[in-house]
């Protein structure tokens, strides 16, 4: 299928895909959507609001790795089931990033006294219906790329 194309809250371009891979078969990036007991499991992070956990692949990891360190480092949630989703591609002011697109569901939760860049896990019954205008969540909750994202997950694993 041909990636979809839009802007994001920043105005820059973002292509996102839900095919096997499609920009990159060693992404840098990665975001995860989570669940943890029938609820959906974020991360507060002190600048940007409140979003679903991710962050950069490190040396010597694979971008899977990468999802499930990130989860743990951000909500202390401990992933027993990966999922990959899609992938979305930002022409961004700094160049090109490539993230994978997960969906996790978490079975443990570890309470940590620090949470590395965030203030730690987040919970929701049920996300909003509009992120729009809401400053406590952060801009990667405000574009397509969230909305497709939660609509495959639901189809496919809710
Ligand atoms: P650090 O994470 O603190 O190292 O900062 P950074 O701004 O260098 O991070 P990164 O390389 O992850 O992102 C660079 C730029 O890409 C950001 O400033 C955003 O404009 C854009 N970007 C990163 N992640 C996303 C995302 O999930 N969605 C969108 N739309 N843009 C993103």
């Amino acid at each position: 299928m041909e990636p979809i194309t839009f802007k994001d809250y920043y105005d820059n371009t973002v292509k996102l895909s839900f095919d096997d891979h499609p920009f990159s078969t060693d992404p840098k990036h990665v975001w995860v959507l989570c669940r943890f007991r029938g609820q959906w499991l974020l991360t507060e992070h002190p600048r940007r609001g409140i979003e679903f956990p991710g962050g950069k692949v490190e040396p010597g990891e694979n971008a899977d790795q990468a999802a499930v360190r990130e989860v743990f480092e951000e909500t202390g949630g401990h992933v027993s089931s990966l999922h990959y989703l899609g992938q979305y591609k930002v022409d961004g002011k700094g160049g090109i990033i490539i993230k994978n697109i997960y969906y996790a569901t978490v079975d443990k939760l570890l309470l940590k006294d620090r949470y590395y860049e965030t203030n730690g896990p987040v919970f929701f019954e049920e996300l909003p219906e509009s992120f729009e205008g809401q400053q406590k969540f952060s801009f990667m909750m405000k574009d397509q790329v969230l909305i497709q994202s939660l609509q495959h997950t639901k189809e496919r694993f809710l």
